[in-house]
């Protein structure tokens, strides 16, 4: 407990990141928690973090190899969302930023993005039955729509405007792996 409280003030007079801002008016330390984008900026990457580890799951167990691919292509853009929303979490919260450091995550704070690149290794047995790959997708469809709705609920309440631009553009690309999903589930079922 007290090791946190040194920590917290150290970080607050270093000064290691922009403080919080709401309406261009710089806060203390009391409405940095209480900010609510980083409500959303956290339920955020935990929605992202669930993703990316299904699709790499999928990538990795599936058989087919077009669909592994496409599972592990959806994975790599997820973890790149993971990616970005922890970077603006660390952005509006210094003491974050701070710890992502101090845990060697800093790739979470700033720094080129990069390739996620995740691991193609499991132990994991393939699976050969089609009618599991078409759960998996039903799946992922669901866990879309379910992002889709989120990201426009938060993205309209948000009250910074860079967390708006980037709930909104990450929205706009959950669309594009909507329909990629409904695009797969359609071709599974007319598979002869
Ligand atoms: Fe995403
Ligand atoms: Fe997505």
């Amino acid at each position: 407990m007290v090791h946190r409280e040194m920590d917290y003030r150290e970080v607050d007079r270093r000064e290691t990141g922009p403080r919080c801002h709401v309406g261009g008016e710089e806060l203390g330390e009391a409405a940095l928690t209480a900010d609510p984008d980083l409500l959303a900026l956290r339920s955020a990457a935990m929605r992202e973090k669930e993703a990316f580890l299904t699709y790499r799951h999928y990538g990795l167990t599936i058989a087919d190899r077009r669909l592994s691919e496409f599972f592990h292509h959806e994975a790599m853009d997820e973890a790149g969302h993971f990616i970005e929303l922890n970077r603006m979490l660390a952005r509006l919260d210094p003491v974050q930023a701070e710890e992502f450091r101090h845990h060697d995550l800093d790739f979470l704070v700033d720094g080129a993005m990069g390739d996620p690149r995740l691991s193609r290794w499991s132990s994991e047995a393939k699976v050969r039955d089609p009618e599991k790959w078409l759960d998996a997708l039903k799946e992922s469809i669901d866990l879309e729509y379910y992002a889709l709705n989120i990201y426009q609920e938060d993205a309209a309440r948000a009250v910074h405007p860079e967390v708006k631009e980037l709930l909104t553009r990450i929205m706009n690309h959950e669309k594009d792996d909507l329909a990629a999903f409904i695009h797969e589930l359609y071709r599974l079922l007319h598979r002869r």
